[in-house]
């Protein structure tokens, strides 16, 4: 697919003033600092339009960017942050779990993944919890560019192994990096074919 435009459009906290628009979206989930916002920039070939940090924390809120005038990309604040507060961590869960209850135009999730880390706890409830609510997801292992080819293969064999431990099979998975535009078309042509699929349905 070719990125002729992409505009951010609106940031909030409450779901219910996300777009009002039916066009098919995409959520980008995962915890702090794995990558959701600097993948977005990836995607789009835009540099800043999502904005990062090397400190985590960083996306606080729901963001809505527009992309070729007929899909949404949506950036979202990471979970399992230690050093924010009890309460602002409670209110960024609520408002992501009810973001993925709400929005039925939310077509896929992309469970973001440091492909560096062992499967973390965190990562797994998570997707648990996608599961449970019938909530379409894959996961993106990120930051490939950190590891050697054969790290990174291993890596994603043992997230393999643990992912069968849980479910029936490995979910659709892609292996990125933001630096070096790794994965780019993959991504780029599941969500295009997604969209081929929603406007026939
Ligand atoms: P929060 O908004 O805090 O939840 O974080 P995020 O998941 O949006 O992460 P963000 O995109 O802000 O990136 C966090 C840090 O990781 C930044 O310093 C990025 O430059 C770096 N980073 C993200 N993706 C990659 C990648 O593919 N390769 C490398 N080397 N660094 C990356
Ligand atoms: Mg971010």
């Amino acid at each position: 697919m070719i990125i002729k435009s992409s505009e951010f459009v609106v940031s909030n906290s409450d779901v219910a003033k996300c777009p009002n628009s039916k066009l098919p979206e995409y959520a980008f989930i995962g915890r702090s600092n794995v990558g959701k916002s600097s993948l977005i920039n990836m995607l789009t070939a835009r540099k800043s339009l999502a904005k990062t940090s090397g400190r985590p924390g960083k996306t606080q809120l729901i963001n809505h960017f527009l992309i070729n005038k007929d899909w949404h990309l949506v950036d979202l604040p990471g979970y399992g942050y230690a050093r924010v507060s009890k309460s602002i961590k409670k209110t960024f869960q609520k408002f992501i779990t009810q973001y993925f209850e709400q929005r039925e135009q939310m077509l896929c999730a992309f469970v973001l993944i440091d492909s560096r880390h062992n499967p973390q706890p965190i990562d797994l409830e998570f997707m648990q919890w996608l599961g449970e609510h019938g909530i379409p997801f894959c996961i993106i292992f990120t930051k490939a560019d950190k590891l050697k080819p054969n790290a990174l293969t291993r890596n994603v064999e043992t997230y393999k192994e643990k992912m069968l431990e849980i479910w029936e099979e490995m979910p659709v998975h892609f292996i990125t990096s933001s630096t070096s535009d790794l994965g780019r078309e993959e991504v780029l042509k599941y969500i295009e074919d997604l969209n081929t699929q929603f406007i026939s349905n």
